[in-house]
């Protein structure tokens, strides 16, 4: 009995220290910094296991479908190459910066189980920076996706070229929208290159309402360039600058 008394007087004092310090904020959240032991192995556990019980095998189309893979190229290339890289790349700002770090989907693509891509690439994975692209994407584009991931570790930089190019570009259907209603993103690999944030300029061609709005189209480049927000990388100067927006530049030291 007395044993007893002890134990759940050692564990009550614990759990007031531990929420206590939390309080405190003693546990760091920054991202430069690994999780302890604990909380890694605690956070991986739910992670896997939560994802493990929500997949399912027998939703997985056919995978060699040639325009499931077509489509799934220029998606790829619009929405995961900042965080998840692409052939003959080794790194990017968002790659390096994240944590937990988005895996090189180049190197491990072929080895993640097409139900699992599918669902974490539709739910997304909470606090990590991976995002639930089915808000924005039908089931049919995420499913192109999945079967561009496993034929990525194989290809070389210029056949990665030549699918996004073959691809059309960014295009995907809303979620529960029907075929005939797909909007289609204008953005190319082009439009992308020079640039590794991951965050495509969109311009849609239907009714949606346009990312483009949102930027300040009307500054020059010049009060664009005085701006606190350039952003510009010193070897990546564009050659042309058609919009005020791509002639913003990328600039800092590391
Ligand atoms: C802003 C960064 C970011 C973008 C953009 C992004 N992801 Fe992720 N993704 C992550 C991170 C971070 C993880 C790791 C999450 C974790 O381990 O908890 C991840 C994990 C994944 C995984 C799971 C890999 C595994 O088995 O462990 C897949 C598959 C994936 N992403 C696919 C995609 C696809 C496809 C796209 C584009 C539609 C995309 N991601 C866009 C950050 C991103």
């Amino acid at each position: 009995m007395k044993t007893i008394r002890i134990l759940v007087f050692f564990v009550l004092t614990a759990g007031i220290v531990g929420i206590a310090a939390l309080g405190f904020g003693a546990y760091n959240p920054a991202a430069d910094e690994q999780h302890s032991r604990i909380v890694y192995w605690l956070l991986q556990t739910l992670r896997e296991r939560g994802v493990e019980v929500r997949t399912d095998k027998s939703a997985i189309p056919d995978l060699g479908n040639a325009e499931t893979l077509r489509i799934g190229a220029g998606n790829y290339n619009a929405m995961c190459v900042g965080c998840h890289l692409k052939p003959g790349q080794t790194d990017s700002e968002l790659h390096r910066g994240l944590y937990p770090q988005p895996p090189s989907l180049v190197a491990i693509g072929d080895h993640v189980a097409p139900e699992r891509a599918f669902w974490i690439i539709k739910h997304g994975i909470k606090a990590s920076g991976m995002p639930a692209w089915g808000k924005s994407m039908d089931d049919r584009s995420i499913w192109g996706l999945v079967a561009f991931l496993r034929t990525l570790p194989r290809l070389s930089p210029e056949d990665y070229h030549e699918a996004v190019e073959r691809s059309g570009g960014h295009t995907h259907g809303a979620p529960g929208a029907a075929a005939h209603s797909q909007h289609h993103h204008e953005s190319t690999e082009h439009g992308h290159d020079g640039h590794d944030s991951g965050i495509p300029e969109h311009q849609h061609n239907d009714n949606q309402p346009s990312h483009a709005g949102q930027l300040p189209l009307t500054a020059t480049p010049a009060e664009n360039n005085s701006s606190s927000a350039a952003h510009s990388h010193a070897d990546e100067t564009p050659a042309t600058a058609p919009t005020a927006v791509e002639g913003n530049t990328h600039t800092h030291r590391p």
